[in-house]
């Protein structure tokens, strides 16, 4: 039985690719254990990793390693894993349903049995092994496709600690014949093998179809075993090819240490992609996948970098800054503990410290927003300042307008939020608030400590304060007073 397929270019070596051009590798992704260990509500393969779902990036793998359709295998929590996958992934991946746990093998069937019938071939991995990457996939599909005699190939890894691993077998001659779980080891000199099973299975659809057919769950678990179509392979005198993998493929996740373990190993794998694309990243930033990030730009210690944040060439986010879905202009300063979301920084421009973007800002080219400044739905033209405690929200301020300190937009009436409109250049006295719906015209001022209740004309000034009126000696006259009040009390005492 062998279903040879020349379909594999690429350096065995290094990065290796599936020629996908006659598109017929199909892989399918067990995803459907409930995973007790992470003691959760949420199923195991929905928990976050740098910022998405661990199975999201054996999907990517897949996809990646050049496969042509992708099947994940779900049960525990399907409604959320099948609605996060349409999301994001579209058709380029189907689900099929286990509906029981009975085993990885069974798990393999269903997902078979949705594989389409023009697949020649497929690869089987585990939907919680997110540090396995596309060549990992791809190494073992090119070698089932290149080797001159392979029925299946499969990852195998050399360890100090097998524990809880199933053990490769092989025979007198070196060849694999069996994968035996951990928990079915017959003698210590089985306990004793190092080489394990990671869980990247590729074979024809038809080896596969047949060998799972024949699954028995005759072991310590009473499951049925993924890792029994080798025996079954072996014994029909088929041949099953090793293809050593890297000890990464390995990092499964059971519990919350090692999500934390993996997720640490990721984010290390992120900023080094970035450091080698020209990006100086402090030890401490956490860059969630996904994130962009421009030439020269520098990312400080305690930076977070969420969503779908892109920084620009040359900016600097600076210590302990959180960015969620933020598209930082090149050159952009942001200053210390700034938190900003769904929103935009022009180039040049800078922000912080201790500033709050919230949704919707849009800061523009050189503008500034200083500290303990809070934005929300609001844009700042070209140039616009607002550098000291300010509440700007649902507004728009016209390029080069300047902002007060104590400066507040009171927008929500309550019932209702409304808009304030600065036009360019205006000035805004410290502690004003502008009550809107308002619009303050080009040029106009609003003098310090003024309520802006009506709109105010271009170029004309705004002033609602009480007029000051000085009375002399009055403080002199009351300080002696006062005291001569204390001294007779004393006396009484
Ligand atoms: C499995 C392998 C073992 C290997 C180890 C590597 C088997 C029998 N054993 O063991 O040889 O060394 O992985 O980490 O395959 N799943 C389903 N449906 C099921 C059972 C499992 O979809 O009915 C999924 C799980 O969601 C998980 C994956 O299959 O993503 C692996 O299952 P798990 O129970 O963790 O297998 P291990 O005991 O770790
Ligand atoms: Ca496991």
């Amino acid at each position: 039985m062998r279903w040879i397929r020349p379909r594999f270019h690429g350096d065995l070596g290094g990065m290796t690719e599936v020629d996908t051009s006659q598109g017929t590798t199909a892989a399918i992704i067990l995803a459907a254990g409930q995973g007790t260990r992470m003691k959760s509500a949420v199923p195991k393969v929905m928990h976050l990793l740098c910022g998405r779902p661990i199975v999201h990036y054996s999907v990517r793998a897949a996809l990646d390693a050049g496969c042509s359709e992708v099947v994940v295998v779900v049960g525990h929590g399907r409604d959320l894993v099948t609605a996060y996958l349409a999301k994001t992934f579209g058709d380029r991946v189907r689900t099929a349903i286990q509906a029981e746990q009975r085993g990885t093998g069974d798990a393999a069937r269903a997902g078979l049995g949705a594989v389409s019938a023009g697949a020649r071939d497929a690869v089987i991995f585990y939907g919680d092994v997110p540090l396995l990457a596309a060549e990992d996939v791809a190494h073992v599909l090119a070698r089932l496709f290149a080797e001159p005699k392979c029925d299946v190939a499969l990852a195998t890894c050399v360890v100090d600690r097998p524990e809880g691993y199933g053990r490769i077998l092989r025979d007198a001659r070196g060849h694999v014949t069996e994968i035996r779980e951990h928990r079915d080891l017959r003698s210590d000199d089985e306990r004793a093998i190092r080489e394990i099973n990671p869980g990247i299975f590729a074979a024809s659809t038809d080896v596969l179809r047949r060998s799972l057919t024949a699954l028995h769950p005759n072991n310590a678990q009473g499951e049925l075993y993924l890792t029994d179509v080798v025996s079954i392979v072996h014994a029909e005198g088929g041949r099953v090819v090793a293809v050593p993998s890297r000890a990464e493929v390995l990092a499964g996740i059971n519990d919350r240490d090692q999500l934390a373990d993996a997720e640490a190993a990721m984010y290390a794998r992120i900023a080094s992609d970035h450091r080698r694309a020209g990006v100086t990243i402090r030890s401490g930033a956490r860059i969630d996948d996904g994130v962009e990030v421009g030439r020269d730009a520098t990312i400080e210690s305690g930076v977070v970098l969420r969503g779908a944040t892109k920084i620009g060439a040359g900016a600097v986010v600076d210590v302990g800054c959180v960015l969620t879905n933020v598209d930082v202009g090149e050159g952009a300063i942001l200053k210390p503990y700034s938190v900003m979301q769904d929103s935009r920084v022009g180039a040049r421009a800078q922000i912080g410290p201790f500033s709050h973007l919230r949704p919707e800002s849009d800061v523009g080219e050189d503008a500034h927003v200083g500290n303990f400044v809070e934005t929300k739905k609001t844009r700042l033209g070209k140039g616009a300042k607002a550098n000291h405690l300010a509440y700007l929200g649902d507004g728009v301020i016209g390029e080069a307008a300047n902002i007060g300190a104590g400066t507040i937009f009171c927008n929500y009436d309550g019932f209702q939020k409304h808009t304030t409109t600065i036009e360019a250049g205006a000035f805004i006295g410290s502690d004003s608030q502008i009550v809107a719906p308002v619009v303050i015209g080009e040029g106009a001022y609003v003098a310090t400590g003024t309520t802006v209740t009506k709109d105010v004309p271009a170029g004309a000034l705004a002033i609602s304060r009480v007029r000051q009126e000085n009375k002399d000696g009055y403080a002199t006259r009351l300080k002696s007073r006062l005291k001569a009040a204390k001294e007779a009390a004393k006396k009484k005492e």
